[in-house]
């Protein structure tokens, strides 16, 4: 785990880093992925990710086991039940329009429907970290946009956090589990998360998986929830990264929700990704 010291000290030697927004996204450089990593450059990785929360790496060639070498260095790797893999590579997932359309939300009277989640908070122990990599582009639109879900927080009027005090909110991946012939419970986590590592209170909803706020009537539950999805869109939490051919992205689940804007037509878009598990332990982050 990082301490908060070390998360302050702004300087790297064995890695560059650009930061592309205050709050949120860097780009990192100086470093070959196609490689193994020394402890010190992985250890620079972790603290650039953990302080930004998405960093990207430009012109990186990287094949399939490239790509999940890199990832390994993070943690062990989450093999999804339902989106496609690699047929040699589990872990590794095709993130299609295909994919978007098989899974196309219904939108339910309950929760609010809009595209900013995060990976696999369905699950007790959500996944980590993610590591996208591009392969098929559209010439231009495809963006991904990642939002400061701390930053966020900080931002909402001090009533709202206190409504928020204790609350749960549900995160529920089922109807598209069920089509791949996977099940898992609905689960809630708080909407209001510590992150472990930086010990930033996090704003935690999955606008993809059916929030309700437990305990609160269906319109007190929009209510806050359309507080919550206004927070994310605000530009001044948000960094948007627009992808090339070799492009990486490289995000902490745990302190940043992503949008993937969808204004690319029918072009067959494709990204791989993988996703790092967490502990057991750390179940409540
Ligand atoms: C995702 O939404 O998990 C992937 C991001 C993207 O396709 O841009």
């Amino acid at each position: 785990m990082s301490t908060a010291l070390e998360l302050n000290r702004p300087t790297y030697t064995h890695i560059e880093l650009k930061k592309l927004q205050p709050h949120i996204g860097a780009e990192i450089s100086g470093v070959d992925l196609r490689l193994p990593l020394t402890d010190a450059v992985r250890d620079e990785i972790r603290r650039a990710l953990l302080t930004h929360k998405v960093i990207f790496f430009r012109d990186q060639e990287l094949n399939a086991e490239q790509h999940a070498a890199f990832a390994r260095n993070f943690g062990p790797l989450y093999t999804h039940p339902s989106t496609p893999r690699d047929e040699n590579i589990s872990p590794l997932h095709k993130i299609s329009a295909e994919e978007f359309k098989k899974y196309e939300r219904i939108p339910t009277p309950t929760s609010i429907d809009a595209g900013y989640h995060t990976d696999t908070s369905w699950r007790l122990v959500p996944t980590w970290g993610a590591v996208l990599r591009a392969v098929n582009l559209p010439e231009i639109g495809g963006d991904t946009i990642w939002v400061d879900a701390a930053a966020a927080y900080r931002h909402l009027p001090d009533e709202l956090k206190q409504r928020l005090e204790g609350k749960h909110v549900t995160h529920d991946f089922r109807d598209a589990l069920l089509k791949s012939g996977h099940d898992y419970p609905i689960v809630a986590h708080p909407v209001v998360r510590t992150h472990r590592e930086t010990g930033e209170k996090v704003l935690w909803v999955n606008f993809s998986q059916k929030p309700h706020i437990i305990g609160l009537d269906i319109a007190e539950s929009k209510e806050i929830l359309s507080a919550v999805l206004e927070e994310y869109k605000r530009p001044e939490v948000q960094v948007r990264f627009s992808w090339r051919p070799n492009s990486i992205a490289f995000w902490d689940n745990r302190g940043a929700v992503h949008y993937a804007v969808r204004n690319y037509g029918d072009f067959p878009r494709s990204l791989d990704r993988i996703l790092i598990a967490d502990e057991p332990l750390y179940a409540d982050l």
